[in-house]
Protein backbone atom coordinates (compact mmCIF):
# COMPACT_ATOMS: atom_id res chain seq x y z
CA UNK A 1 0.00 0.00 0.00
CA UNK A 2 3.05 2.36 0.60
CA UNK A 3 3.75 1.96 -3.05
CA UNK A 4 0.68 3.96 -4.14
CA UNK A 5 -1.19 6.10 -1.80
CA UNK A 6 -0.31 9.65 -2.07
CA UNK A 7 -0.44 12.05 0.29
CA UNK A 8 -3.10 13.74 -1.06
CA UNK A 9 -5.27 10.92 -0.68
CA UNK A 10 -4.17 10.76 2.96
CA UNK A 11 -5.12 14.06 3.00
CA UNK A 12 -8.74 13.91 2.09
CA UNK A 13 -8.98 10.72 3.54
CA UNK A 14 -8.14 12.76 7.02
CA UNK A 15 -10.30 15.86 6.15
CA UNK A 16 -13.60 12.74 5.55
CA UNK A 17 -13.47 10.72 8.23
CA UNK A 18 -12.61 14.09 10.55
CA UNK A 19 -15.41 16.06 9.03
CA UNK A 20 -17.87 12.84 8.50
CA UNK A 21 -18.97 14.09 5.18
CA UNK A 22 -16.90 14.65 1.70
CA UNK A 23 -19.07 17.36 0.75
CA UNK A 24 -16.96 19.61 3.71
CA UNK A 25 -13.88 17.79 3.13
CA UNK A 26 -13.89 19.15 -0.67
CA UNK A 27 -15.13 22.28 0.92
CA UNK A 28 -12.41 22.65 3.28
CA UNK A 29 -9.40 21.15 0.81
CA UNK A 30 -11.32 23.44 -2.22
CA UNK A 31 -11.44 19.94 -4.24
CA UNK A 32 -14.40 19.15 -6.39
CA UNK A 33 -16.85 16.61 -4.92
CA UNK A 34 -15.92 14.35 -7.95
CA UNK A 35 -12.16 14.42 -7.13
CA UNK A 36 -12.73 13.67 -3.92
CA UNK A 37 -14.85 10.63 -4.63
CA UNK A 38 -12.35 9.75 -7.02
CA UNK A 39 -9.47 9.91 -4.97
CA UNK A 40 -11.11 7.77 -2.25
CA UNK A 41 -11.97 5.11 -4.57
CA UNK A 42 -8.48 4.70 -5.77
CA UNK A 43 -7.24 4.71 -1.44
CA UNK A 44 -10.15 2.18 -1.22
CA UNK A 45 -8.66 -0.11 -3.75
CA UNK A 46 -5.19 -0.12 -2.69
CA UNK A 47 -6.31 -0.75 1.00
CA UNK A 48 -8.58 -3.69 -0.65
CA UNK A 49 -11.49 -3.13 1.74
CA UNK A 50 -13.83 -0.79 2.39
CA UNK A 51 -12.69 2.62 4.75
CA UNK A 52 -16.27 4.29 4.79
CA UNK A 53 -19.90 3.36 5.05
CA UNK A 54 -22.52 6.21 3.94
CA UNK A 55 -25.75 6.23 4.69
CA UNK A 56 -27.57 8.90 3.29
CA UNK A 57 -25.33 11.76 3.69
CA UNK A 58 -23.34 10.60 6.90
CA UNK A 59 -20.00 8.96 6.59
CA UNK A 60 -18.98 6.50 8.99
CA UNK A 61 -15.58 4.83 8.94
CA UNK A 62 -15.32 1.10 8.63
CA UNK A 63 -12.61 -0.58 11.22
CA UNK A 64 -10.12 -0.42 8.42
CA UNK A 65 -11.09 3.06 7.98
CA UNK A 66 -10.44 4.28 11.61
CA UNK A 67 -6.87 2.48 11.47
CA UNK A 68 -6.08 4.43 8.38
CA UNK A 69 -7.18 7.89 10.03
CA UNK A 70 -5.27 7.38 13.23
CA UNK A 71 -1.84 6.55 10.96
CA UNK A 72 -3.08 9.47 8.64
CA UNK A 73 -2.67 12.07 11.59
CA UNK A 74 0.31 10.34 12.86
CA UNK A 75 2.25 10.70 9.72
CA UNK A 76 0.88 14.50 9.66
CA UNK A 77 2.18 15.21 12.94
CA UNK A 78 5.44 13.75 12.52
CA UNK A 79 5.26 15.81 9.60
CA UNK A 80 4.26 18.63 11.28
CA UNK A 81 7.04 18.58 13.58
CA UNK A 82 9.67 18.10 10.95
CA UNK A 83 8.82 21.35 8.98
CA UNK A 84 8.62 23.32 12.61
CA UNK A 85 11.99 22.19 13.44
CA UNK A 86 13.41 23.20 9.95
CA UNK A 87 11.78 26.40 10.50
CA UNK A 88 13.65 26.48 13.94
CA UNK A 89 16.60 25.90 12.60
CA UNK A 90 16.35 28.46 9.86
CA UNK A 91 15.06 31.03 12.12
CA UNK A 92 18.25 30.41 14.76
CA UNK A 93 20.68 30.10 11.99
CA UNK A 94 19.92 33.93 10.48
CA UNK A 95 17.25 35.85 13.23
CA UNK A 96 17.55 38.81 14.59
CA UNK A 97 17.39 39.37 18.53
CA UNK A 98 17.04 43.37 19.39
CA UNK A 99 17.31 43.46 23.25
CA UNK A 100 17.02 46.91 25.41
CA UNK A 101 18.39 46.79 28.88
CA UNK A 102 17.81 48.96 31.75
CA UNK A 103 20.91 51.13 32.97
CA UNK A 104 22.22 48.58 35.82
CA UNK A 105 21.19 45.29 33.73
CA UNK A 106 24.58 46.55 31.14
CA UNK A 107 26.72 44.97 33.60
CA UNK A 108 25.42 41.33 32.79
CA UNK A 109 23.35 41.65 29.36
CA UNK A 110 26.78 42.01 26.95
CA UNK A 111 28.18 38.53 28.54
CA UNK A 112 25.48 36.95 28.44
CA UNK A 113 24.56 38.22 24.53
CA UNK A 114 28.20 37.31 23.91
CA UNK A 115 27.75 33.89 25.38
CA UNK A 116 24.57 33.27 23.17
CA UNK A 117 26.18 34.48 19.93
CA UNK A 118 28.93 32.04 20.34
CA UNK A 119 25.91 29.62 20.18
CA UNK A 120 24.13 31.11 17.34
CA UNK A 121 26.60 33.07 15.35
CA UNK A 122 23.98 33.69 12.24
CA UNK A 123 22.10 35.56 14.69
CA UNK A 124 22.17 39.46 14.46
CA UNK A 125 22.08 40.76 17.78
CA UNK A 126 21.70 44.61 19.46
CA UNK A 127 21.65 45.75 22.48
CA UNK A 128 20.31 49.03 23.82
CA UNK A 129 20.75 50.18 27.50
CA UNK A 130 18.15 53.23 28.53
CA UNK A 131 16.27 54.02 30.83
CA UNK A 132 13.08 53.12 31.97
CA UNK A 133 11.24 56.10 30.56
CA UNK A 134 12.80 54.93 27.49
CA UNK A 135 11.60 50.97 28.17
CA UNK A 136 8.19 52.08 28.38
CA UNK A 137 8.21 54.13 24.72
CA UNK A 138 9.64 51.19 23.27
CA UNK A 139 7.33 48.58 24.62
CA UNK A 140 4.48 50.84 24.04
CA UNK A 141 5.68 50.89 20.46
CA UNK A 142 6.67 47.56 20.09
CA UNK A 143 10.42 48.09 18.95
CA UNK A 144 12.50 45.86 20.71
CA UNK A 145 12.08 41.72 21.38
CA UNK A 146 13.33 41.75 24.98
CA UNK A 147 13.57 43.29 27.84
CA UNK A 148 16.27 42.98 30.91
CA UNK A 149 14.74 45.04 33.90
CA UNK A 150 15.18 45.58 37.91
CA UNK A 151 11.25 46.12 37.94
CA UNK A 152 8.49 44.61 35.31
CA UNK A 153 6.74 47.74 34.74
CA UNK A 154 2.98 48.24 36.36
CA UNK A 155 2.22 50.41 33.12
CA UNK A 156 2.15 48.03 29.98
CA UNK A 157 0.20 44.45 30.81
CA UNK A 158 3.80 41.83 30.39
CA UNK A 159 5.16 38.71 30.63
CA UNK A 160 8.09 38.80 32.97
CA UNK A 161 10.43 35.85 33.79
CA UNK A 162 13.05 36.27 36.47
CA UNK A 163 16.09 35.60 35.48
CA UNK A 164 18.93 36.39 37.85
CA UNK A 165 19.21 37.63 41.36
CA UNK A 166 20.02 41.30 42.23
CA UNK A 167 21.42 41.84 45.62
CA UNK A 168 21.99 45.58 46.34
CA UNK A 169 24.63 46.52 48.87
CA UNK A 170 25.78 48.94 50.74
CA UNK A 171 29.13 50.34 49.54
CA UNK A 172 32.06 52.99 50.77
CA UNK A 173 35.61 53.40 50.53
CA UNK A 174 37.75 50.90 52.18
CA UNK A 175 38.90 53.37 54.84
CA UNK A 176 35.70 54.31 55.58
CA UNK A 177 34.75 54.53 59.23
CA UNK A 178 31.72 52.39 59.18
CA UNK A 179 34.01 49.43 56.86
CA UNK A 180 34.07 46.21 58.99
CA UNK A 181 32.06 47.27 61.53
CA UNK A 182 29.77 44.92 62.50
CA UNK A 183 25.66 44.83 62.44
CA UNK A 184 25.34 48.34 61.42
CA UNK A 185 21.71 49.17 61.42
CA UNK A 186 19.70 51.70 58.40
CA UNK A 187 19.47 54.12 61.82
CA UNK A 188 22.96 54.09 61.80
CA UNK A 189 23.21 54.06 58.00
CA UNK A 190 20.46 57.01 57.48
CA UNK A 191 22.89 59.67 59.45
CA UNK A 192 25.65 59.15 56.78
CA UNK A 193 26.35 60.95 53.86
CA UNK A 194 24.74 59.02 50.75
CA UNK A 195 25.72 59.43 46.86
CA UNK A 196 22.07 58.37 45.21
CA UNK A 197 21.19 57.55 41.84
CA UNK A 198 18.62 59.85 40.46
CA UNK A 199 15.18 59.94 40.81
CA UNK A 200 12.93 56.89 38.83
CA UNK A 201 16.11 54.73 39.19
CA UNK A 202 15.13 51.11 40.21
CA UNK A 203 17.98 50.96 42.23
CA UNK A 204 17.50 53.97 44.41
CA UNK A 205 13.79 53.06 44.97
CA UNK A 206 14.70 49.82 46.38
CA UNK A 207 16.93 51.36 48.97
CA UNK A 208 14.60 53.97 49.73
CA UNK A 209 11.54 51.70 50.14
CA UNK A 210 13.83 49.80 52.88
CA UNK A 211 14.47 52.70 54.96
CA UNK A 212 10.76 54.01 54.69
CA UNK A 213 9.74 50.80 55.58
CA UNK A 214 11.67 51.23 59.05
CA UNK A 215 10.08 54.73 59.30
CA UNK A 216 13.63 56.46 57.99
CA UNK A 217 14.40 58.67 55.30
CA UNK A 218 17.74 58.98 53.75
CA UNK A 219 18.68 62.81 52.26
CA UNK A 220 21.10 62.29 49.12
CA UNK A 221 23.91 64.88 49.67
CA UNK A 222 24.80 63.94 46.04
CA UNK A 223 22.64 62.68 43.12
CA UNK A 224 24.57 61.02 40.18
CA UNK A 225 22.82 58.94 36.95
CA UNK A 226 25.35 56.52 36.58
CA UNK A 227 26.61 53.76 38.75
CA UNK A 228 30.28 54.46 37.37
CA UNK A 229 30.19 57.90 38.34
CA UNK A 230 28.66 56.82 42.04
CA UNK A 231 31.51 54.65 42.44
CA UNK A 232 34.13 57.14 41.37
CA UNK A 233 32.02 59.87 43.92
CA UNK A 234 32.68 56.40 46.92
CA UNK A 235 36.44 56.61 46.21
CA UNK A 236 36.48 60.18 46.29
CA UNK A 237 34.29 60.13 49.86
CA UNK A 238 32.07 61.63 49.24
CA UNK A 239 30.06 59.29 50.97
CA UNK A 240 27.98 56.21 50.88
CA UNK A 241 26.13 54.25 48.88
CA UNK A 242 24.00 50.82 47.70
CA UNK A 243 24.24 49.64 44.49
CA UNK A 244 23.45 46.17 42.78
CA UNK A 245 26.10 43.59 43.09
CA UNK A 246 26.44 43.51 39.34
CA UNK A 247 27.69 47.18 39.52
CA UNK A 248 30.60 45.91 41.00
CA UNK A 249 32.03 43.00 38.48
CA UNK A 250 35.20 43.74 37.04
CA UNK A 251 36.37 45.44 40.49
CA UNK A 252 39.31 43.74 42.79
CA UNK A 253 37.33 42.24 46.06
CA UNK A 254 38.84 45.03 48.24
CA UNK A 255 38.41 47.89 46.12
CA UNK A 256 35.40 48.87 47.62
CA UNK A 257 34.24 48.02 51.71
CA UNK A 258 30.76 46.25 51.59
CA UNK A 259 29.27 47.62 55.04
CA UNK A 260 27.40 44.78 57.18
CA UNK A 261 23.88 46.42 57.46
CA UNK A 262 20.74 44.66 58.63
CA UNK A 263 18.03 44.62 55.86
CA UNK A 264 20.73 44.54 53.08
CA UNK A 265 21.60 43.02 50.71
CA UNK A 266 18.24 44.09 49.56
CA UNK A 267 16.84 40.71 47.44
CA UNK A 268 15.67 41.57 43.76
CA UNK A 269 15.68 39.59 40.65
CA UNK A 270 16.59 40.75 37.57
CA UNK A 271 13.85 40.41 34.83
CA UNK A 272 13.60 39.49 31.24
CA UNK A 273 9.72 40.84 30.03
CA UNK A 274 8.18 41.02 26.68
CA UNK A 275 4.69 42.75 26.22
CA UNK A 276 1.63 40.28 26.92
CA UNK A 277 0.33 41.27 23.64
CA UNK A 278 3.66 40.27 21.50
CA UNK A 279 3.94 36.57 20.76
CA UNK A 280 7.81 36.68 21.68
CA UNK A 281 9.99 35.72 18.47
CA UNK A 282 11.85 32.52 18.04
CA UNK A 283 15.08 33.92 18.15
CA UNK A 284 13.52 35.87 21.54
CA UNK A 285 12.33 32.78 22.96
CA UNK A 286 15.90 30.94 21.82
CA UNK A 287 17.55 34.14 24.08
CA UNK A 288 14.76 33.14 26.75
CA UNK A 289 15.39 29.54 27.24
CA UNK A 290 19.25 30.45 27.15
CA UNK A 291 19.01 32.51 29.99
CA UNK A 292 17.02 30.25 31.94
CA UNK A 293 19.75 27.79 31.52
CA UNK A 294 22.29 30.11 32.75
CA UNK A 295 20.16 31.04 35.69
CA UNK A 296 21.28 28.63 38.64
CA UNK A 297 25.16 29.56 37.92
CA UNK A 298 24.89 33.22 38.17
CA UNK A 299 22.96 34.09 41.69
CA UNK A 300 25.82 36.12 42.78
CA UNK A 301 27.83 38.48 40.83
CA UNK A 302 31.36 37.82 40.99
CA UNK A 303 33.72 40.72 42.47
CA UNK A 304 37.11 41.28 40.58
CA UNK A 305 38.84 37.49 40.62
CA UNK A 306 36.07 34.99 41.16
CA UNK A 307 35.16 36.15 44.96
CA UNK A 308 31.26 36.11 45.13
CA UNK A 309 29.52 39.69 45.93
CA UNK A 310 27.28 37.60 48.38
CA UNK A 311 30.32 36.56 50.65
CA UNK A 312 31.81 40.24 50.63
CA UNK A 313 28.36 41.23 51.71
CA UNK A 314 27.62 39.25 54.59
CA UNK A 315 24.48 37.51 53.36
CA UNK A 316 22.96 35.17 55.48
CA UNK A 317 22.38 31.69 54.89
P1 LIG B 1 18.45 51.06 37.63
O1 LIG B 1 18.33 49.52 37.63
O2 LIG B 1 18.74 51.45 39.05
O3 LIG B 1 19.59 51.31 36.72
O4 LIG B 1 17.13 51.67 37.21
C1 LIG B 1 17.19 48.84 37.31
C2 LIG B 1 16.54 48.29 38.54
O5 LIG B 1 17.28 47.85 39.42
O6 LIG B 1 15.29 48.30 38.59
Amino acid sequence: MRHHTTFRQLEIFEAIARLSSFTRASEELYLTQPTVSMQMKKLTDIVGSPLVEQIGKKVSLTEDGRELAQASREIFAILDRYTMSVAQRRGLEKGKLKLMAITTASYFAPRLLGEFSKLHPGIEVSLRVTNKEQVLASMADNLDDLYLLGTPPVEIDVVATPIMDNPIVVLAAPDHPLAGRPNLTLADLAQERWVMREAGSGTRKAIETLFHEHGLEIRPRLELGSNEAIKQAILADLGISALSCHALTLHQPDQFAVLDVEGFPILRHWYAVYPAGRQASLVARAFLDFLLTQRNGSSCAPIGNGACCAVNCGKKG
